[in-house]
């Protein structure tokens, strides 16, 4: 259980399910309500942040899974004590753009095949302290969807933005009650517009806000 008077939101989705557009629609509808929020995201935006940044747009080389799931949970520690606590102790409703749920699902299926099931439970062992949300939305979108709205975005494609990882990425999600035993999942169908998509999550966050 948390000690504080906060309320801590996630969106999570796969590459181009619009985590980012719903995040900051959903956080503009709560500043219109006249509640204090707080908007962030992950990758953070601290050091080891930076660093994950730079290795999601190629001038970075981390090697294999394994670094990128240690510097994801070592971002996460990082983020967690020195912003995303203070403000849940501040009673701000504060709103992350990816968690710890990104690192179970992104690196377990960028994982070496034959490791993948140990390393399921080894990224969820070294996430372990990670604060618990009180509401994981996700943002469920064809891959087919997904691709064709990043071939829409500025700049050239990120490290993971690949057709047959984020298909096993999609499937991924729909199995989050299994990957986070005990969190409360928000599913949302992110194929609508916008405009749905944003009212569906209001409707279903209203009760745990
Ligand atoms: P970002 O540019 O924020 O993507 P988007 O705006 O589409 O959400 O980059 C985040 C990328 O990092 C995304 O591909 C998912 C990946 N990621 C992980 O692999 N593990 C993690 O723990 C987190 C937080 C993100």
């Amino acid at each position: 259980m948390r000690q504080d008077d906060g309320r801590f939101i996630v969106f999570e989705g796969i590459d181009g399910a619009g985590t980012t557009t719903q995040s900051a629609r959903f956080a503009r509808y709560l500043r219109s309500e006249r509640r204090v929020v707080h908007t962030t995201r992950e990758p953070s935006d601290g050091p080891v942040g930076h660093l994950l940044r730079l290795a999601l747009g190629g001038r970075v080389d981390l090697g294999p899974a394994h670094t990128m799931a240690l510097l994801f949970a070592a971002d996460r520690v990082d983020h967690v004590n020195q912003e995303i606590r203070p403000h849940l102790r501040d009673g701000s409703v504060v709103i992350c753009d990816r968690y710890d749920l990104s690192s179970i699902t992104y690196q377990t299926a960028t994982a070496p095949p034959e490791e993948r099931d140990s390393f399921e439970s080894w990224v969820r062992d070294i996430n372990r302290y990670a604060v618990r949300p009180d509401a994981t939305v996700i943002l469920h979108v064809d891959p087919e969807e997904a691709e064709k709205r990043r071939a829409n975005r500025q700049g050239a494609p990120e490290l993971f933005e690949e057709t047959q990882l984020q298909k096993d990425l999609a499937a991924l999600y729909r199995d989050a009650e299994r990957l986070r035993p005990g969190d409360t999942f928000v599913h949302i169908d992110g194929n609508q517009t916008a405009d749905e998509v944003e009212q569906a999550i209001r409707e279903a966050l209203a009760p745990i806000l």
